[in-house]
């Protein structure tokens, strides 16, 4: 009556895709351990790893509150849990993590009962737990945890999900400068209006990624990583971020930019040497001017 779950992180946006495009990597992720309880409710025994940063009650905690979300609309409010949480990821870094742990949760409770709902049934409810964290259910981490790959968010309205391809040797270099930008500052910066002429440009960006993604063409998915909405307004929250899409550029990336709401950044390659060379130049001139970072290098 004990289950383990591992949720990875995402890559939402992808660039252009604000709120409508991600993707999953295969590390860093978190971890869930549920255990089915004779007392009905939900208990959160542990948490490792946030420096004593995320909510210990039930109704506040992510996990549990979708987890509590699930278990009302399945009309099993009976059921007693017990969920210790390991975030092997850092929190507020633009990866996903509140949503790797929600999806973790949510994964976990879903195979105890059984499997009464697909995975991808459990999006809302994972959505639920990402408009707890930065006051907007953007599904663009949680449908790709859930899911694997790349995911466009075709419609939220009803909710459309379409599983994207991809080329086979796609891999996302990841640095993450340990800056704090919370998602929901950096969903309140951006603008509400946009000019045409942009939108123009940012659904051309949207069209030629996917059928980059499509035609398995590299060079078409980075000449269409370019976002002309949401970018110049972030990327003043990151350190040196131009000088870092130089660096990567030179070391072979195919495209970079902002992963979700920042301060990581990732570029995507053709070959994990190539991942390697990226997070290489870019964590060292993280550190010439000061700055720790973490790096990571994933197939997609
Ligand atoms: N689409 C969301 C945003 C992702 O950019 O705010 C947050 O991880």
């Amino acid at each position: 009556d004990t289950i383990k779950v591992f949720a990875p992180a995402t890559v939402a946006n992808v660039v252009c895709g604000f709120d409508v495009l991600g993707f999953a990597v295969n590390e860093p992720g978190d971890e869930v351990v549920m255990r089915l309880t004779n007392k009905p409710g939900i208990t959160i025994s542990q948490i490792t790893g946030d420096e004593g940063r995320l909510p210990r009650e039930a109704s506040k905690n992510t996990v549990s509150a979708s987890v509590q979300h699930y278990l009302q609309h399945l009309g099993r409010t009976e059921v007693g849990l017990d969920i210790a949480l390991h975030k092997k990821m850092p929190i507020g870094s633009g990866l996903g993590s509140s949503s790797a742990s929600t999806v973790a949760g949510l994964f976990a409770v879903n195979e105890l009962l059984g499997r009464p709902l697909s995975t991808r049934e459990l999006v809302p409810f994972a959505m639920k737990g990402e408009e707890l964290a930065c006051g907007y259910g953007h599904a663009d981490n949680v449908a790709p945890a859930l899911m694997g790959g790349f995911v466009l968010i075709r419609s939220y309205q009803p909710l459309d999900l379409v599983a994207l391809p991809f080329p086979d040797e796609l891999y996302a270099a990841i640095v993450y400068p340990e800056v704090d930008v919370p998602t929901k500052d950096a969903r309140q910066m951006i603008r509400n209006k946009v000019f045409l002429k942009d939108a123009v440009t940012q659904w051309g960006n949207v069209a030629g990624l996917v059928s980059g993604l499509f035609m398995k063409d590299l060079d078409l998915i980075g000449r269409s990583m370019q976002d002309v909405l949401v970018e110049p307004v972030r990327s003043i929250l990151i350190p040196d971020f131009e000088k870092m899409r130089t660096l990567a550029t030179d070391a072979g990336a195919a495209g970079f930019g902002i992963s979700g709401s920042g301060p990581s950044v990732f570029a995507l390659a053709g070959s994990r040497e190539t991942a390697r060379k990226i997070t290489f130049e870019l964590q060292n001139h993280l550190h010439r001017i000061n700055i720790n970072s973490k790096s990571f290098v994933s197939q997609v």
